[in-house]
């Protein structure tokens, strides 16, 4: 097995094993949907679906990208893929340097698009290989071994400072992405992994011809405390002690949700701690297309396909009883209604001159 794969099976063990979600929270906690007591509307009037990117989803729900290149993943992949299928959903597939390097791997992937062949599929492929020489051929060979409908390129800086073999290099990343979204005829998405993405950075990358981005802040999965549980195992003592110190880096989703809807005109998916279906309606509130789930579907895939499709059906029922109570039919509906932001998000957008009272009294 590789050492990209052995990592990869490392990494999946240690989410499934080991308690790596962040301290801080993503902020949903600070968001308050105003209950309408008199909706005028029926349960059965509500409608999930929406237009991303030109195709139709079901639900405002993404898959997030998180693996393949070995066995296991195969396995996961294809329950995933199954299920974005059934509930009409979009997926990523994992980073798949793996096979790019050692193209035998590509059917670990191409499984999400055989499983799902009418579902809205993001290929993957991280930031510092792009750095590292990376460019437009590698991004369509990733493409096309899974057909996909747009590129997802991710960024971790902090998770390449820290893991062993990191490759914290991040230098002309932009012009590398403004040559990507010159040369390939599918929307671009840069995402995060944990540490989200703030208005500063989310101007550059709508600049550089990205047409998405997947916030993935703060609150949910910490790659900080993945590779201290990495590096404890290897016996490597600087990086166990770089994993506590920065576990709890990066800007919570809600802020950089806020941020990126406030500073750019691209679409927006949240991701980093979006636990339940409030959350994702809390997050088209204040302005995301949709919101993405890593590690709660990776907990379910591997108990199986009909525990998987109970998790998502839960969240679909969630997310339509939240619209509900708030008198929402539709996802434009939800987008204009009334919600209250306090706590330390509220406090965050004030200090970074955003008016978060606009929020509490919107024109219906
Ligand atoms: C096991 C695992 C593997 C992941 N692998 C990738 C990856 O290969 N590429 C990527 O862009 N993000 C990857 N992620 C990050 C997720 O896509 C997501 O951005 C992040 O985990 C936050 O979501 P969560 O809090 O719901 O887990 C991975 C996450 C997990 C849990």
């Amino acid at each position: 097995m590789s050492r990209i794969c052995k990592r990869k099976k490392g990494h999946i063990n240690i989410t499934l094993r080991e308690n790596v979600e962040h301290e801080i929270k993503p902020g949903f906690g600070d968001i308050t949907l105003v209950h309408n007591a008199l909706p005028e509307i029926s349960r059965s009037d509500i409608d999930t679906s929406l237009n991303f990117f030109g195709h139709t989803l079901q639900a405002p729900i993404i898959l997030e990208p998180m693996t393949g290149g070995l066995n296991e993943a195969t396995k996961i992949n294809k329950i995933l893929g199954k299920c974005a299928e059934h509930f009409g959903l979009a997926i990523g597939v994992g980073s798949q340097r793996a096979a790019i390097e050692n193209p035998k791997l590509a059917k670990t992937y191409r499984i999400v698009r055989d499983m799902a062949p009418n579902a809205f599929i993001f290929a993957n492929l991280g930031c510092p290989q792009f750095a590292e020489g990376y460019g437009i051929e590698e991004a369509k060979a990733a493409v096309e071994m899974v057909d996909a409908d747009a590129l997802m390129l991710h960024a971790n800086p902090l998770q390449e400072s820290i893991q062993p073999e990191g490759e914290p290099n991040f230098r002309g990343l932009l012009s590398k992405i403004r040559e990507l979204t010159s040369k390939l005829d599918i929307p671009v998405v840069i995402k995060e992994t944990g540490c989200g993405i703030s208005s500063e950075v989310a101007s550059k990358i709508e600049s550089a011809g990205a047409k998405g981005i997947d916030v993935a802040g703060a609150g949910g999965t910490s790659w900080a405390a993945v590779e201290y549980f990495r590096a404890k195992k290897i016996g490597t003592k600087i990086q166990q002690v770089l994993g506590i110190t920065f576990r709890d880096w990066g800007i919570p989703t809600c802020v950089s949700i806020i941020e990126a809807v406030r500073s750019t005109r691209l679409t927006i998916i949240s991701s980093g701690g979006v636990r339940n279906g409030i959350d994702v309606a809390k997050s088209i509130s204040i302005g995301a297309t949709a919101g993405g789930i890593a590690l709660p579907l990776l907990k379910a895939a591997v108990r199986g396909e009909r525990f998987l499709n109970e998790t998502i059906k839960t969240l679909i029922e969630e997310l339509k009883t939240a619209m509900f109570l708030v008198g929402a039919r539709n996802l434009d509906e939800l987008k204009r209604v009334p919600l209250v932001i306090s706590g330390f998000t509220a406090h965050w957008l004030n200090e970074r001159g955003y008016k978060t009272y606009e929020y509490a009294r919107r024109p219906s």
